[in-house]
């Protein structure tokens, strides 16, 4: 399996476009605005919501200044999600540095994440097709629902894989949907080819999540960027401990557990927990079900014409079926 960086090297150049872009769009003249969204733009990212915005603009009329225009606002949105989600996480640490949030304080962070979508809107003025402003700001506020129904279910160990789905649905594979479907679209491709592309980007979204939660029980520090076990602390109850808890020799330590790591707020030894996920089948089961969305997302590109970016994209989606960071 190739990795992103032989995936993404073909578009190397556009890329960096997207960066320095990226770079500019925060620049303020208010300093610790300016300090705060260079903090985390420099922490960098996987850069994959651009990316998607790329290799979909190829099965229309390929230009970089339009691509950039609906690229930097998508990676904008996610990473003004990201500054916010780590205020409810109260995460210390993303891609191995330190979060807003601890190295300057939660309030700052809300207004970082607050200035880099107001950021993202200015940016995205510059594509005259209404349609696409509808559906980004749609998707913000699925993603929002998403958040908060994720705070709804902290450590509501009775939810339904259903509850689950519908969850991760709303807080990543829409943005990632759209992502695929508006690079098509606002490189004036066809209708149906940018439902094909925004049906790849929600099932490998699906996928994506999936894999995010598999590597917060499985992965190590180094490789997830923050201490594993991120998620139960916080009362977030993921797929692999959802299908832990339906097997009926397992479930009552599973419950015992969660409860007592609910009672003293996260601020306790998880390793026995891990242990027990790690070892269940909850993880292989999960693991099984993201390979689905990733059958689903590629199957939902067999009409679509055999250009190289096909190929990439297919590339991307096996590389999410299995990443490991
Ligand atoms: C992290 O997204 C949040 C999720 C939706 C799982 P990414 O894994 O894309 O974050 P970066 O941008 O690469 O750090
Ligand atoms: C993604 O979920 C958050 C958003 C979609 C805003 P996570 O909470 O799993 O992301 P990480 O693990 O903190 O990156
Ligand atoms: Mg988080
Ligand atoms: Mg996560």
């Amino acid at each position: 399996m190739k990795n992103l960086l032989d995936i993404y090297a073909r578009k190397r150049r556009d890329i960096s476009a997207i960066e320095k872009e990226l770079e500019e769009s925060v620049n303020n003249d208010h300093s610790l605005l300016r300090e705060t969204s260079i903090h985390l733009l420099k922490a960098g990212g996987k850069r994959i919501r651009p990316v998607f915005v790329l290799l979909s603009g190829e099965f229309g009329h390929y230009e970089l200044q339009t691509m950039k225009n609906v690229a930097v606002p998508l990676e904008l949105i996610h990473m003004a999600s990201l500054v916010h989600d780590d205020v409810i996480d109260d995460a210390n640490t993303r891609r191995g540095q330190l979060t807003v949030r601890s190295k300057w304080d939660n309030r700052i962070a809300m207004f970082t994440g607050d200035y880099i979508f107001a950021r993202a809107l200015g940016v995205i003025t510059q594509i005259p097709d209404p349609r696409i402003h509808q559906i980004m700001s749609k998707a913000i506020v699925e993603m929002s629902i998403g958040e908060m129904e994720q705070i709804r279910f902290f450590f509501h160990s009775e939810q339904t894989i259903r509850d689950y789905l519908l969850r991760i649905r709303r807080k990543t594979a829409l943005l990632i949907a759209i992502s695929c479907q508006l690079g098509a679209m606002a490189s004036g491709a066809p209708d149906w080819l940018s439902t094909k592309l925004y049906n790849f980007g929600y099932n490998v979204g699906m996928a994506f999540q999936i894999r995010d939660d598999i590597l917060d029980l499985t992965g190590t520090e180094k490789q997830i960027g923050k201490p594993p076990g991120s998620d139960v602390k916080q009362g977030n109850i993921t797929l692999p401990v959802i299908l832990t808890l339906q097997d009926p020799a397992l479930k009552p330590m599973i419950l015992t557990e969660l409860d007592r790591i609910h009672k003293l707020d996260g601020q306790t030894d998880i390793s026995r927990f891990l242990e027990m996920i790690r070892g269940s089948a909850g993880i292989k089961e999960a693991d099984r079900l993201s390979q689905v969305y990733i059958d689903k997302a590629i199957s939902s590109l067999d009409t679509l014409p055999d250009i190289q970016a096909k190929k990439d994209l297919i590339e991307i989606a096996h590389f999410i079926g299995n990443r490991s960071y």
